[in-house]
């Protein structure tokens, strides 16, 4: 996988999502308190769906915003090419995933492959998918948390960036796991923050499966 290290300061992130967004607003609001000593400005947001609280933080923060939507497009490819073209109008030095429900494809990894970053609500690679939280407590794991990582072409399967680690209790088998989402959500926007801002403000290269951020 390419690592090419952010070339332009402060780096350029376009930020996907799918949903709430709280991802989103924890980097906007860490670039807010110190835009100069952060490192990275987000630059747009994309959606795959309309009518989500993400893309609303979006506009609140005044940034331009596009939607891809899958069900707008003849098959998944052209959805992806869409994607990434809509990305690249940006011409971000890193994108962010954060918390959007889609595997990206072909077009969008040959362009944004080794620059691209995912969090995902588990400690990979264990419960990948759309339901880490869910699954961690099926499985009857005793700890579980998040992950951030490059995206590669598999299901939460690149090079791991950092993880932070959330213990599951008692009580989190009564709510199926809404309380310990919202807890590995806490220690995710903390590790997402700084996971961005370390690889946009030093640079990195991915040796194999390790990232080595300088
Ligand atoms: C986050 O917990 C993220 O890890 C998860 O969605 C949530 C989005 O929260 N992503 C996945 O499950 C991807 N497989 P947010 O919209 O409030 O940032």
């Amino acid at each position: 996988m390419a690592s090419p290290p952010p070339a332009r300061t402060p780096a350029r992130l376009v930020v996907l999502v799918s949903g709430s967004g709280t991802n989103l607003q924890a980097l906007l609001d860490a670039i807010d308190e110190n835009p100069a000593a952060y490192g990275a400005r987000v630059v747009a947001v994309g959606a795959d769906r309309n009518g989500i609280a993400g893309l609303e933080r979006a506009e609140r923060a005044g940034l331009p915003t596009f939607v891809c939507r899958v069900k707008d497009f003849g098959s998944r490819e052209e959805w992806d090419a869409a994607l990434a073209e809509a990305t690249a109008a940006y011409e971000p030095d890193l994108v962010v995933s954060a918390g959007f429900m889609k595997i990206v494809g072909k077009e969008f990894l040959a362009r944004f492959g080794g620059r691209c970053v995912n969090t995902h609500p588990a400690l990979l690679p264990s419960f990948p998918g759309a339901h880490g939280v869910r699954d961690a407590l099926a499985y009857g794991a005793r700890v579980t948390g998040c992950t951030v990582h490059f995206v590669d072409d598999g299901v939460d399967t690149g090079p791991i960036i950092a993880q932070g680690v959330v213990e599951v209790r008692e009580q989190d088998y009564e709510d199926h796991g809404v309380a310990l989402h919202e807890r590995i959500k806490e220690v995710e926007r903390r590790l997402l923050v700084d996971v961005v801002g370390r690889l946009a403000r030093n640079g990195y290269r991915i040796e194999g499966r390790k990232v080595v951020i300088q």
